[in-house]
């Protein structure tokens, strides 16, 4: 390997420039020349590619969101694409890539794995949907961050006796309402992967807990469920009390990364560099039982992972 390229693809996550530095600082005491690229698989299509030294990752640890700016990018998903990147990568030099994103940016890196490319792929994304990992860049800052929002609405629910209906990102995947729903003491938490729609179930517990003098209600409410203005409506008819929703938003993206997001996120990108000087390539780097890992990236994407039942089960025994 001679030249590393390195791109964020995907919604951004913070703890992505820690990860960027890694990799830009690891290659360059490896010896390698760095080149960045920006708006992930969009911007090297448009060859918006630049060289990188340590000065252009100075600063820029803790800071949210990514230096190098973030797309999807539906040209890519298309076999030409994919060669046309290939070739870009040629011209430049590039002979190993690393790819931060989300399991879409892995299938990308993949076809260019395929196409000669060396690629490695980071795990980023607030979602923490990766199959292959008990840990992706920015759900540390995100969680963190909504849980702090719903302290917040906490406050004024209890001074009003309100119903709060808060809404929180991740996709189809409930790990940001359960990890909140848990550290904010949330009457309710409906995650994608447990939710009955038993509404009336929930409007029971309302009136049952508002009996026996509780002064809120805080329903954290997952992304992939959703419609929680209309959920919110709802109790509000049925049981008298006022209720309002939240859509925590893209709050959640943003912001300084916090200590673990910083330093798993340089732990993550230094591998990929390693990994890359040591030959390997199509390769995507996790975290399993305490240990930073790697997996080839078609076995990740065959993975399956559900939000853990113990877990699960004693939140729902820790909101009674
Ligand atoms: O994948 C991260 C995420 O923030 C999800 O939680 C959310 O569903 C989606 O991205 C929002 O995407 P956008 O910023 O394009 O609206």
């Amino acid at each position: 390997i001679n030249t590393i390229g390195v791109l964020t693809s995907g919604g951004d996550a913070p703890g992505m420039n820690a990860a960027i530095r890694a990799v830009v600082r690891t290659a360059l005491a490896n010896g390698k020349k760095v080149k960045g690229i920006r708006r992930g698989y969009s911007g090297l299509l448009e060859e918006d590619i630049f060289d990188m030294d340590a000065y252009s990752v100075a600063d820029i640890i803790g800071r949210g969101g990514t230096i190098l700016y973030t797309a999807r990018c539906a040209e890519f998903r298309t076999e030409e694409g994919q060669k046309k990147g290939a070739e870009i990568c040629e011209k430049h030099g590039i002979d190993g890539l690393v790819v931060i994103g989300g399991d879409g940016s892995f299938q990308g890196a993949r076809k260019l794995a395929n196409l000669g490319i060396n690629t490695i792929g980071l795990p980023g994304t607030i979602d923490l949907d990766i199959a292959c990992t008990e840990y992706t860049i920015g759900f540390d800052t995100a969680v963190n961050t909504a849980m702090e929002a719903i302290d917040k609405i906490r406050d004024t629910s209890t001074s009003h006796e309100r119903c709060s209906v808060i809404e929180v990102m991740g996709r189809n995947a409930g790990y940001i309402a359960l990890w909140c729903g848990i550290a904010n003491g949330a009457e309710q938490i409906l995650i994608t992967e447990r939710y009955d729609f038993d509404e009336q179930a929930i409007i029971n517990n309302i009136i049952e807990k508002r009996n026996k003098g509780k002064k809120h209600y805080i329903i954290v409410n997952a992304e992939g469920i959703g419609r929680s203005e209309e959920l919110a409506k709802k109790v509000e008819a049925a049981t008298g009390m006022e209720a309002r929703a939240t859509i925590i938003g893209h709050i959640q993206r943003g912001g300084s990364p916090t200590c673990k997001d910083r330093v798993y996120a340089s732990m993550m990108g230094a591998r990929a560099v390693d990994l890359l000087c040591q030959g390997a390539s199509n390769r995507v780097v996790g975290y399993k039982e305490g240990s930073f890992v790697d997996f080839d990236i078609q076995e990740a994407l065959s993975m399956t992972k559900d939000i853990d039942q113990y877990m699960y089960d004693m939140s729902r025994k820790l909101s009674r």
